[in-house]
């Protein structure tokens, strides 16, 4: 299955303070079969992306809106399997894919806005 391209450098997804520090939220970018589904942790600042989909059954994250986190909010949870996974690469430490990874989404706050990173700088 194809999977849809992630929107171009700098398009706006939402603005920082709709996320609580910590919190997540979910978004999804696109319509109908060029959607992708994404979500955005907030975590001592600093602002993390993943695509909704676990590594396991490769369903979405959520069973509830915006619910992708612990109790705790330590760290981020499938809701289909119980799978946990760091919020700061992804990775899952426990559960049914350990050692497999969330697929991250370059994002990056400008003014106050959360947006789809640039590229990184070509070397050379
Ligand atoms: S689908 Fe996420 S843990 Fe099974």
């Amino acid at each position: 299955m194809r999977k849809p391209a992630l929107p171009a450098p700098g398009t706006p997804l939402c603005a920082l303070d709709e996320i609580d520090d910590t919190g997540a939220k979910g978004l999804t970018l696109g319509n109908g079969t060029s959607s992708l589904n994404i979500f955005l942790v907030r975590r001592n600042g600093a602002v993390y992306a993943y695509l909704n989909l676990c590594p396991h059954a490769a369903t979405r994250l959520d069973n509830w809106p915006d619910r992708f986190l612990t109790q705790d909010e330590s760290q981020i949870l499938c809701g289909n399997h119980a799978a946990l996974f760091r919020i700061e690469d992804g990775l899952c430490t426990s559960g049914p894919c350990v050692g497999k990874q969330l697929e991250a989404v370059p994002v990056e706050v400008v003014e106050g806005v959360v947006q789809i990173a640039g590229y990184p700088p070509l070397r050379g």
